[in-house]
């Protein structure tokens, strides 16, 4: 009889077993896959973005948006990195908190290994569980013609995002077992697609923008591909969006184009559309990352200017000839460019899953069902999505950490 048998060993899974093992509990850790923390390795580009300094329940999307409070503060991003500082792993700030392996994620994965080994967690990979039972105080798991007993049951089979890393929807299948409520799971952190052919002649620009939906709003890049729009702040703002709604792009948020317009139709009437907007520059004061990554000091391409649909019949014209009412609609097109993305490149290319166990169903304190005593969801099969920038991992350490606690204790 094992005290925990965790399913998943992602980030939450592991985070859940050593936190039972290291209670000196008799846990077993248990993956269909053979590979191991895929999503880990290949998360920030390779570097793995583990945490994020400033994680807060803000940070976080959920039905119940207070839900994440608990497992925060009892295990906070420092507490992560205090574990990546004692196992001797270096790390640097990127932006925004956002903190990264210096070498290589495999560090983080050597470190959840090393530890799982340390306190006795049994690994077993390639193993699919077929069913969990409930019998009196316990569970019967059956895998393989052969079945095992636990106390407690931790599910973190994770979401549905980039299905080559393994994933599955048995989190979600097992919860409506148990009649458990779902809240429909969907791509987030993903790029929009658009129908419009403007994106493909413009694939590989990069602007520094503000981008708004539903009442929020990021500023980083964007970034022009194939299909449609990618970069953090599409990307952030993807898991905002529904089906339908529009999205706001201001092009070049460090500026009042509109005043800019103005001034120079007053100072520069003799000089074209295309000339003054040619010479607008990022300021200074961005950050240097983006500026790396945008890789130019003038906010407007040439290309982009000439199949920006709006500007085609002004951009030729002297400042002069171009009326206040109509630079004032050139302004609003660029400093609040309003489009209706088609659909998401979907779970193909999603870094996340929206959605997921509904969090009513489980005690935010210890991410227990609330109606079935020793079953536990942690990590990204529940219905709660950090921003882009480590707060997923953390979201998985933390809950982790908790439902390993606690379901020792139950
Ligand atoms: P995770 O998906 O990691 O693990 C689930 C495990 O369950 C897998 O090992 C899977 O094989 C297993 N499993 C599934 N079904 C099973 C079944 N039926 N039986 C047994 N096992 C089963 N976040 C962040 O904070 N910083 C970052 O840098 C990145 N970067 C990033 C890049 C890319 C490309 C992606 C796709 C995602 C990220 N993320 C991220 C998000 C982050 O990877 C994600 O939120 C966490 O890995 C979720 O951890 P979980 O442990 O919940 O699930």
């Amino acid at each position: 009889m094992y005290a925990v048998v965790v399913i998943g060993a992602g980030a939450a899974g592991f985070m859940a077993a050593i936190t039972a093992a290291k209670l000196g509990n008799k846990v077993v850790l248990i993956d269909h896959g053979h590979k191991t923390c895929e999503k880990i390795r290949i998360s920030g580009g390779g570097r793995c973005n583990f945490t994020n300094v400033n994680a807060a329940p803000e940070n976080y999307i959920s039905q119940n948006p207070h839900f994440v409070k608990s497992a925060l503060a009892q295990y906070s991003a420092q507490d992560f990195i205090d574990w990546v500082e004692d196992y001797g792993i270096e790390y640097h700030e990127k932006k925004l908190g956002q903190l990264f392996c210096n070498e290589s994620s495999q560090q983080i994965i050597n470190m959840l290994l090393s530890e799982a080994d340390k306190y006795g967690v049994e690994f077993w990979q390639g193993v699919s569980v077929k069913s969990i039972e409930k019998e009196g105080d316990a569970f019967t798991l059956a895998y393989q013609n052969t079945t095992i007993k636990s106390r407690s049951v931790i599910i973190a089979t994770g979401g549905l995002s980039i299905p080559a890393t393994g994933t599955s929807d048995f989190g979600y299948r097992i919860a409506r077992k148990f009649g458990l409520k779902i809240i429909e799971p969907k791509p987030a952190l993903v790029p929009l697609k658009f129908s419009e052919n403007f994106f493909l002649l413009n694939a590989g620009l990069s602007f520094h923008a503000q981008v708004s939906c539903s009442g929020k709003s990021f500023t980083e890049n964007i970034l022009f591909t194939h299909k449609g729009l990618s970069g953090p702040a599409i990307l952030q703002i993807s898991s905002y969006w529904q089906q339908g709604q529009e999205i706001i792009i201001d092009i070049c948020p460090h500026i009042d184009l509109k005043q800019t317009l103005f001034d120079a139709k007053t100072k520069q009437g003799a000089k074209s559309l295309k000339t003054i907007l040619k010479n607008i520059t990022y300021p200074e004061t961005l950050h240097s990352s983006s500026k790396t990554k945008l890789n130019r000091n003038n906010v407007f391409t040439q290309d982009f200017l000439e199949t920006f649909p709006l500007l085609q019949e002004f951009l030729d014209l002297r400042l002069a000839e171009i009326s206040k009412s109509d630079l004032e609609f050139i302004a609003s097109g660029l400093n609040a460019w309003t489009l209706e993305p088609s659909t998401t490149e979907g779970f193909a290319k999603a870094e996340v899953t929206i959605g997921g166990l509904a969090t009513e169903e489980l005690d935010s304190k210890t991410m227990q069902v609330k109606k079935i005593p020793g079953l536990f969801f942690i990590g990204e099969v529940v219905d709660v999505t950090g921003w882009l920038g480590g707060y997923n991992f953390q979201w998985a350490w933390s809950s982790g950490y908790v439902a390993g606690y606690w379901s020792s204790l139950a």
